[in-house]
């Protein structure tokens, strides 16, 4: 079996960020999702992997920057570069050479799932299904991919974010297939945001009496395509954050509960952490600082006078926000935030395209 993960979306929900790079790297816990869903593929025994990747040659060279060859998890990757923004189903097209004969699993590059896709592949591969989707009961089944199961969770009928869903089944972004998926592919037109849905490729093999099974999601499942998709993805893995410090504790700096910080980094006196929080490598948090629950700090950040809660800091910056307490916020590389005593009612902002803040 073979691993095709698909990320060359555009990501413009998540705008700023996207603007520079692409979304698959934006870091949950400081590490990039994409590499979660390299590792969950790993740990299902899929080795040889394809990474659809957009047509811009910056976000293509971020993205071959950060997996590389695939060396690191024993796995061997290949690029597959799709002409443009066509659609999930033109992208498995796309792949089509690549994937050969084999049958193949398609995961989302902006998905996350708590307990992993082994046992979702190990039942197809143990049935005569020529599909399977992973499905979970959601409130707002509208805003994705809807599936109709039958009693047995055989599926009878999958939408695209259909105005009227006929159930709260949500199709999750990891699918199963055999070869007959490109039969169905090649007879789909494309839909009115002018894509090849991959949704509506399923719907085709079901029309041509094809068995599709399903497979309920066990644990969170996160497709990150917002902030608060991001923030709950990075709230959900510091839950199970492993207790390490690398870096230096000043004596007089508070440590609570769990917190993993990097090499290099410097929590110093009179500094508080509360966990669960990690903290990246050659990080400065300084005096006069508070970081509380479910904060990621990325590398190479020095952060003083400021209380921050909840958020995703993405590295490289600088913030100082006069005690000021920063919450629920996704914060990009580069970036300075800083305070101005000369100018205590003013705010000064210097924001790109797409920034929002809420003053
Ligand atoms: C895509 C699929 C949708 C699926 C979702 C899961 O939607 O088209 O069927 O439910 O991924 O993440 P998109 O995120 O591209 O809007």
């Amino acid at each position: 079996m073979k691993g095709l993960i698909l990320a060359g979306g555009l990501g413009k929900r998540l705008r700023p960020l996207t603007h520079t790079g692409p979304k698959q790297l934006i870091p949950i816990a400081n590490k990039p999702v994409l590499h979660y869903v390299i590792e969950d593929l790993v740990n299902a025994g899929i080795k040889e992997i394809g990474i659809v990747v957009g047509y811009t040659d910056e976000r293509i060279q971020q993205i071959k920057d950060s997996a590389g060859n695939g060396s690191k998890w024993g796995a061997d990757i290949t690029y597959i570069r799709q002409s443009g923004p066509l659609g999930l189903a033109h992208a498995v097209k796309t792949a089509q050479t690549y994937l050969g004969i084999d049958d193949f699993v398609v995961y989302l590059g902006d998905n996350m799932l708590k307990s992993g896709i082994k046992e979702f592949v190990n039942e197809f591969e143990n049935s005569d299904a020529a599909a399977s989707i992973l499905v979970t009961e959601v409130k707002n089944p509208g805003s994705f991919g809807v599936a109709e199961l039958d009693a047995n969770g055989r599926i009878i009928g999958v939408e695209e974010k259909p105005a009227m869903p006929k159930s709260n089944r949500a199709i999750v972004g990891v699918y199963l297939f055999k070869t007959t998926i490109f039969q169905a592919i090649d007879a789909i037109e494309p839909s009115r945001r002018g894509e090849l849905e991959i949704t509506n490729a399923i719907q085709k093999l079901i029309e041509l009496k094809k068995k599709i099974i399903s497979h309920e999601v066990s644990g969170w499942w996160d497709d990150t395509g917002n902030v608060d998709d991001v923030l709950h993805a990075n709230h959900m893995v510091l839950n199970d954050l492993r207790h390490e410090i690398k870096g230096t504790i000043m004596p007089e700096a508070k440590i609570i509960g769990i917190v993993n910080i990097g090499e290099n980094s410097i929590v110093e006196n009179g500094a508080v952490i509360r966990g669960p929080v990690i903290i990246g490598n050659n990080c400065k948090i300084c005096n006069e600082t508070y970081i509380g629950p479910y904060t990621s700090v990325g590398d190479n950040t020095i952060i003083k006078n400021s209380e921050i809660e909840s958020s995703i800091i993405m590295g490289d910056s600088e913030i100082d926000t006069g005690s000021q307490r920063i919450m629920d916020s996704l914060i990009g590389r580069h970036v300075k935030i800083k305070t101005n005593a000369n100018m205590p009612k003013a705010k000064r902002l210097v924001l790109g395209e797409n920034s929002e803040v809420m003053l």
